[in-house]
């Protein structure tokens, strides 16, 4: 009879990871799933939060510059959803689950809150905020890149296909920036997200 499962799983689930041969054949390749699910859904946190605070730092865009960086401030946020809505199924798939309460999910989060800066009216400064959390994203999603490179390759290919577009959410906001080149061309529509679409589940 199967265990019932941890404090983080859905109470409602009778089998335990031991039943499961897709966790299992992780586990059997060196991966601590528990740590990786932990990884991930501190990940996850990170872009739900992010997709949030972008809403607040996008309106915050105003004055003669600002319609243009909206537009590439809305790109990042739509595709950070995205990356939340990628990654949550693989949560599940390894026996993990969300947190019930959103307050303890948003605490959980890998990176700090991207608040808006009291001197908002200065749009460099919301820029800097932006990019700073790009940067925790590259990095959180580059530790599990690592952790899973050659073990799992379900998770690493959705995390590798995110880190993918935070390297280019970086560049974005390093030429607004800085002036440096980030070949930056606009989506063909809004959170096109073109490496992670396959991973998405929902179309809109
Ligand atoms: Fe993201
Ligand atoms: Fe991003």
């Amino acid at each position: 009879m199967a265990k019932k499962s941890s404090k983080r799983g859905n109470p409602s689930m009778s089998i335990s990871n031991k039943d499961v041969v897709a966790v299992q054949v992780v586990e059997k390749a060196g991966v601590n799933v528990k740590k990786l699910v932990d990884m991930l859904i501190r990940g996850v946190g990170a872009e739900f939060t992010t997709y949030y605070y972008y809403t607040i730092l996008r309106m915050h865009c105003t004055g003669l510059e600002g319609e243009g960086i909206k537009e590439i401030v809305e790109d990042a946020r739509i595709e950070d959803r995205n990356h939340f809505e990628a990654m949550t199924p693989r949560i599940y798939e390894l026996g993990g689950s969300l947190p019930r309460d959103i307050r303890e999910f948003a605490d959980l989060s890998a990176c700090p809150d991207a608040y808006l800066p009291k001197d908002w009216t200065d749009i460099k400064e919301i820029i800097k905020v932006l990019l700073a959390a790009e940067q925790c994203a590259i990095k959180s999603w580059g530790q599990v890149c690592e952790m899973t490179y050659g073990k799992d390759p379900r998770t690493y290919d959705i995390a590798q296909n995110i880190m993918q577009e935070e390297i280019e959410h970086e560049a974005w906001f390093l030429e607004l920036l800085y002036g440096r080149p980030s070949a930056h061309f606009r989506r063909r529509f809004i959170g096109e997200s073109p490496h992670v679409h396959k991973q998405l589940h929902t179309t809109h």
